[in-house]
């Protein structure tokens, strides 16, 4: 599932959150939001998810431009997508309950949800964790059950807000790799917002560097950490602050 925003603006009141964005993302590809803090990754992340509306500007998710579609229609273009957040939220029932949620409400069959909620918790290593009640899970437990969740109908467009922030570096491995293997078996385009440089470099394809809410660069990921065109980009991957 591919999407594009044409000079997309968006202003909370006084504060412009995005400046004339413009950006492709095409079917299959994985592509990083990196970006200091209040830069406006999630504000990104939250309009291609459709959760919000720019103040200007187009959005296109499959060609198809969700301001101009019906309630209906929009609900089914977002039957396609799941977004992960930084802080998983999970209902108070078992971990196998909370992974076939998405199933359920699809009218999906029940040997069909057995099969795929098996799949899902085996691509996160949570199998033998099924029937644990999930607010008994650790955080990076959480945090994997929450992946499993977003990705058990197999969504064509997978958004990731900070999803390993906060994890210790066995979680945040885990869920790479299960990212890297839903990628793998599934071709899902998927868009990352991470303040980790490294899983930028890791898990992309293409690296998208905002500032104050305006793209300062866009690159294949080899370019972009191996030779960064703007000055802007170079100190913000050496450390220094910019903001
Ligand atoms: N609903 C809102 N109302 C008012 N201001 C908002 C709202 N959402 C975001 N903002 C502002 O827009 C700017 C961008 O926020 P955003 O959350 O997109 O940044 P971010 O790059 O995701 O930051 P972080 O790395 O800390 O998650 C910030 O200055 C924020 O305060
Ligand atoms: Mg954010």
């Amino acid at each position: 599932m591919d999407f594009e925003l044409q000079d997309v603006t968006m202003k909370f009141q006084d504060k412009c959150a995005l400046k004339d964005v413009t950006l492709k993302g095409k079917e299959g590809e994985i592509i990083a939001f990196i970006g200091p803090s209040g830069s406006g990754k999630t504000t990104l992340l939250r309009i291609i998810n459709m959760l919000d509306s720019p103040t200007k500007g187009i959005v296109k998710i499959q060609g198809q431009n969700p301001g101009k579609l019906s309630n209906g229609e929009r609900y089914s273009l977002r039957t396609d997508m799941a977004m992960v957040f930084q802080n998983p939220s999970l209902f108070q029932r078992t971990v196998e309950a909370n992974v076939a949620y998405a199933l359920k409400i699809r009218n999906t069959q029940p040997e069909t949800i057995d099969e795929k909620v098996a799949w899902a918790l085996k691509l996160v290593g949570l199998e033998n964790l099924k029937h644990q009640f999930a607010p008994t899970l650790s955080a990076g437990e959480a945090q994997r059950v929450s992946f499993a969740r977003a990705i058990v109908f197999e969504p064509k467009l997978l958004l990731l807000d900070e999803f390993t922030a906060n994890l210790d570096p066995a979680n945040v491995k885990l869920l790479e790799e299960a990212v890297i293997r839903y990628h793998q078996e599934t071709n899902a385009t998927i868009a990352c917002a991470t303040h980790n440089l490294f899983q930028a470099k890791r898990l992309a394809h293409e690296v998208v560097f905002i500032l104050d809410g305006e793209i300062v660069e866009k690159a294949k990921k080899e370019d972009f950490f191996e030779s960064p065109q703007n000055q802007l980009t170079r100190s913000f991957l050496s450390g220094e602050l910019i903001c």
